[in-house]
């Protein structure tokens, strides 16, 4: 290691000494405890993004994850050493640009770079920020892993569409479908409207979701009518926990569920005979009328284009000459 000015401390037990407990909470929804970053026997939860003070394990038990309670040490995780997923060489502090830690033979020592020196993990050195940028406090989900249960939901800090669950302390990351947005306390698919992003960056969309109990959709991935309107659909996702969830979403203005694509298209390609009254529309045409009957909206007036001018185009909302046959309308 060239450019270094090291403070080996010999004695700092865990990796997790400065994480920021209120940033996790920023992340996990309510209700989720976790033990604490620097002590196996104490733990939080988190309620509105807001982390709990410190509640204490009796007796020397140590807070396990799984149970989400107090067990006997034996019985638990207390995996905070980073040295103990990489038992030798240099590792950056999760929580600080300028310290990281030196693990030998699964003993770590923390290290700090010089006044204005950022640790650079990939040559593993301290170098200047000119030449190693980086951000203190950045969450590291590798690390939140060894902290939560498998299959919890967590928000990703820079994507508020999307979110990340542990399999086997691993973090995988996921997204919410077209339409939805990430809420973090409640670790559901929203509607954009109703999820605050707060700093995680957004995409458009627009939507709400109903989940409903695992199985009734089979195959993850793919989407559903919701049989009652033209435009609601369900999406089934994988649940994260050998199950599968659905949540309801709309096409936007002018595009319709189509079932035999699993997915929304341009309205009049879809057969729909629910009411066609949907989004920002004054008349529409009627099903199934080979294309001659339009439906006025305001007033549910159902009327017949006539002999001149015999068809009704939803698209471009009046009766014309030539021949329609949209499959909205045939
Ligand atoms: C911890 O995170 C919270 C929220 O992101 C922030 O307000 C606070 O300043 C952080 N504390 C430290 C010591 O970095
Ligand atoms: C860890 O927490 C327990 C329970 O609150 C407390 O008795 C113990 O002193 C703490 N250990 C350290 C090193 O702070
Ligand atoms: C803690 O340990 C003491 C002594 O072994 C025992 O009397 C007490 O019941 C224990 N408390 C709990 C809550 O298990
Ligand atoms: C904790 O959970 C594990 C499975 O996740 C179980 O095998 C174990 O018996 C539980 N321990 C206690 C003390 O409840
Ligand atoms: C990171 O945190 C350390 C310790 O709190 C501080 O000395 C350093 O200036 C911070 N670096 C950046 C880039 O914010
Ligand atoms: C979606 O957001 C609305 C408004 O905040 C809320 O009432 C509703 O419960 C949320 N849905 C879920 C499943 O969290
Ligand atoms: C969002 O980011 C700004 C600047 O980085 C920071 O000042 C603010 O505290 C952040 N807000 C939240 C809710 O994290
Ligand atoms: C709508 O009907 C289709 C075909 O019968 C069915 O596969 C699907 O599960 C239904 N959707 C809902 C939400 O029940
Ligand atoms: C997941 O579901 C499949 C099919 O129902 C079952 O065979 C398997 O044992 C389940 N796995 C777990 C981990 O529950
Ligand atoms: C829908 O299809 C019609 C006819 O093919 C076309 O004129 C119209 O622009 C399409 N609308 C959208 C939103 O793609
Ligand atoms: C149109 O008819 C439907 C069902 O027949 C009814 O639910 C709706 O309220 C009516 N709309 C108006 C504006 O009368």
């Amino acid at each position: 290691m060239k450019h270094f000015l090291l403070l080996l401390c010999l004695t700092v037990p865990t990796i997790y000494g400065s994480f920021n407990v209120s940033q996790i909470c920023e992340v996990l929804s309510n209700g989720v405890k976790f033990q604490d970053p620097s002590n196996c026997s104490q733990w939080y939860d988190c309620t509105d993004g807001v982390a709990s003070q410190p509640s204490s394990c009796v007796n020397g038990t140590y807070f396990d994850k799984h149970n989400q309670t107090c067990v006997s040490q034996s019985e638990a995780t207390c995996n905070q050493d980073l040295c103990t997923i990489q038992t030798n060489g240099f590792i950056a502090d999760p929580t600080s640009c300028s310290t990281y830690f030196y693990c030998s033979n699964g003993k770590s020592n923390r290290g700090v770079c010089a006044k204005d020196y950022n640790f650079n993990p990939i040559q593993q050195v301290c170098s200047s920020p000119l030449a190693y940028e980086c951000t203190n406090n950045t969450l590291d989900y590798e690390q939140l892993c060894l902290l939560i249960p498998d299959n919890i939901f967590i928000a990703d800090t820079d994507d508020c569409q999307g979110w990340y669950t542990c399999k086997k302390n691993i973090p995988s990351k996921g997204q919410c479908p077209p339409g939805y947005l990430f809420d973090a306390t409640t670790a559901f698919c929203n509607f954009t409207d109703n999820v605050n992003c707060g700093n995680r960056s957004t995409t458009s969309i627009t939507t709400v979701q109903t989940p409903k109990p695992a199985g009734e959709c089979s195959t993850p991935g793919t989407y559903i009518s919701d049989n009652k309107t033209c435009n609601g659909f369900y999406y089934c996702y994988d649940d994260g926990n050998n199950g599968s969830m659905l949540l309801f979403g709309e096409c936007n203005d002018e595009y319709f569920f189509d079932a035999a694509k699993g997915g929304c298209a341009n309205r009049t390609q879809v057969d729909c005979t629910y009411n066609r009254c949907v989004g920002d529309v004054q008349w529409v045409s009627v099903a199934h009328s080979e294309c001659k009957a339009y439906h006025k909206c305001a007033n549910n007036y159902t009327g017949y284009c006539g002999e001149d001018y015999p068809y009704f185009d939803e698209n471009t909302q009046q009766c014309i000459k030539t021949k329609i046959d949209y499959p909205s309308c045939v």
